[in-house]
């Protein structure tokens, strides 16, 4: 048995494609700019529940991906969501600074019609879930950047989301923020049983959130390696002196600059 096997990362394959229920699905999809083309064929699956890191360089294509998935780009190939329920996280927040916390988070739902009264309710519990419901009442301005991100969570959320798609949502924030963040993160998505596609560049971020890791090439993408995180979910400060989390990070890393 060699190493790979050792510490599971096959394990999704045990399961017959029966037992799966899929969140996404993509199937050989390209996407160009004009000449430039950026996805050059890219395959993969997310099941229900799963969380997937899509990890690659900047510029090799991982924000185009997410907007191929939300139809803002013309591609080529398959797309199929197993949800009408979509979030969408993107890098830089959009909250409105002339908004407080609670009518950020209730916009999306003003917007599908629903009454104010219910729309704030529904709001409040979703800040709750991010441990912000203190702050409901004040204005974004007076946020930190960790917060300003939990409340693009709940707002990210608010609709019911079962697919939540994110573009390297905890990259604006200092170290210590960004792994708190990444705790509350996870105990949210695994209690709340939905389906994660995280954009990152972050190595130890992948494998410390997600169950399945795409490694990107460079541009034009295709799928380089893609790795199985067999670590108990949710994660916490334990995961990261587990032996999985430490041998995945360095064989990733070792992935990535075999070829440089
Ligand atoms: N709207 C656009 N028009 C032309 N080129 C673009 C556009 N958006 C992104 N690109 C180019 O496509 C490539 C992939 O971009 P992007 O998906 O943002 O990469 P990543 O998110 O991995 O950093 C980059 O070379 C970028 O300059
Ligand atoms: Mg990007």
């Amino acid at each position: 048995m060699d190493e790979r096997e050792q510490i599971g990362w096959r394990a999704a394959d045990r399961k017959s494609i029966h037992e799966r229920i899929f969140a996404l699905r993509v199937r050989d999809l390209r996407v160009s700019y004009e000449e430039l083309l950026v996805l050059d064929g890219l395959d993969l699956e997310l099941e229900r529940g799963e969380l997937l890191a899509v990890l690659g360089p900047s510029g090799c294509g991982k924000t185009t991906l997410l907007r191929a998935i939300l139809n803002l780009v013309p591609f080529s190939g398959k797309i199929e969501i197993g949800t009408s329920k979509l979030g969408y996280m993107p890098q830089r927040d959009t909250l409105f600074e002339w908004l407080n916390c609670i009518d950020n988070v209730a916009l999306p739902l003003l917007l599908k019609g629903i009454d104010k009264e219910m729309a704030r309710k529904t709001a409040m519990e979703h800040l709750r879930k991010v441990q912000l419901d203190d702050w409901a009442y004040n204005w974004i301005y007076e946020l930190s950047g960790g917060m300003r991100q939990r409340v693009s969570l709940a707002r990210a959320l608010v609709t019911g989301a079962e697919l939540l798609l994110m573009d390297e949502p905890f990259s604006s924030v200092d170290a210590q923020t960004r792994r708190s963040l990444q705790l509350l993160f996870s105990h949210l998505v695994a209690k709340e049983g939905i389906s994660v596609l995280l954009v990152t560049h972050s190595v130890e971020e992948a494998v410390f959130l997600a169950d399945k890791i795409l490694l990107l090439t460079e541009r034009p993408a295709k799928i380089r390696s893609t790795f199985y995180v067999p670590l108990p979910k949710p994660r916490g400060i334990e995961t990261l002196s587990h032996q999985i989390y430490q041998k995945l990070v360095s064989e990733i890393y070792r992935e990535i600059f075999s070829t440089v």
